[in-house]
């Protein structure tokens, strides 16, 4: 039987309902309840820097990945994941046009910038159930026991280390408490630590650069971007990058030697041209730019 005209049009009018659920959850001008996630940036149909609120029941009903991840730090041993990858939240919820990066902020001010180039070598998820169970049955940071990881944790399936710089190795990007994601531009977000002056383009700077984009950038700021879990902005780790070199560079590897209640995790793995990097790139941003 041939369907009549209205069934076609009742047919299509579900279908097209259907994909526009789909490629955009519903997001709430308010916040409804505290476990929802906070989302910035920019967001598909919307003005830039709009902030809207989606629901963990919202969440759970986009297409979910399950894995079993066994490197995660933030985990004792094998650990089954659920959640939705970021590649996914960023199709279905940022705007194409303007939007190549998801930036995840954590409670206390820690940022994590996962790249294009991050997204695609380690497809991370955002964790809605660890070993079938929601927040309140996660277990405790590994870092200080009595910390919830909740509302949301990123983890993601195994990770391999996709560049090295000097003795800066790709690491693994799993924060927790994250309670706000960006959609946000690379050449926005890390152009604001673009290395300055005269000495911008040299390989030593560059490299000092992508290390810190990866690193520092996740607690210090520079301006509006970057983390603010530590309250010591760009300028303040130039200027003693300029006085102090050999100050910098030994905080850099082990804070605690210079600091008993040091919060900054150390980098001991650095070796001297790592370091020299670092002071090199970081001094770039006092005037006048003076080559190390
Ligand atoms: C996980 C967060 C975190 C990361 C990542 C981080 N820092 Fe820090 N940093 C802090 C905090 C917090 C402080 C304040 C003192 C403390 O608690 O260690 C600090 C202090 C410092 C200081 C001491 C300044 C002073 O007053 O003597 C320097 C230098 C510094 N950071 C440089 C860096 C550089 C360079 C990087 C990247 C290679 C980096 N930090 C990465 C959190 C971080």
């Amino acid at each position: 039987m041939r369907p009549s005209r209205t069934n076609i049009f009742a047919f299509t009018a579900i279908f097209l309902v259907a994909i526009s659920t789909q490629s955009f959850p519903a997001l709430h001008e308010k916040r409804q309840l505290p476990s929802d996630l906070e989302v910035s940036g920019a967001l598909a149909g919307l003005p830039p820097e709009s902030t809207r609120y989606i629901s963990r029941e919202e969440l759970l009903s986009m297409p979910q990945v399950n894995f079993t991840v066994t490197d995660d730090e933030n985990f004792a041993g094998p650990t089954k994941i659920r959640g939705v990858m970021l590649e996914e939240l960023l199709r279905r919820l940022g705007d194409s046009s303007a939007s190549d990066m998801v930036v995840a902020i954590c409670d206390d001010g820690y940022r994590a910038n996962f790249s294009h180039d991050y997204l695609v070598a380690h497809h991370p998820a955002l964790v809605l159930e660890v070993n079938r169970q929601p927040p309140a049955g996660w277990p405790k940071a590994a870092e200080d026991q009595a910390a919830d990881m909740g509302p949301y944790m990123i983890s993601q399936p195994k990770f391999t280390p996709s560049f090295k710089i000097l003795s800066h190795v790709d690491e693994a990007q799993i924060p927790w408490g994250v309670v706000r994601i960006e959609f946000r531009e690379e050449k926005i977000v890390f152009g604001a630590i673009a290395p300055r002056g005269a000495h911008a383009r040299d390989r030593e700077v560059q490299d000092g650069f992508h290390i810190a984009e990866q690193n520092c950038f996740r607690c210090h700021n520079a301006g509006s971007e970057g983390g603010r879990k530590s309250e010591l902005p760009w300028e303040s780790l130039s200027l003693l990058a300029a006085a102090s070199p050999g100050d910098f560079a030994s905080y850099i590897r082990a804070p605690l030697a210079k600091n008993s209640s040091a919060q900054m995790p150390g980098n001991p793995q650095y070796d001297d041209a790592t370091l020299a990097a670092l002071t090199a790139y970081f001094r770039t941003f006092s005037k006048p730019a003076v080559k190390p």
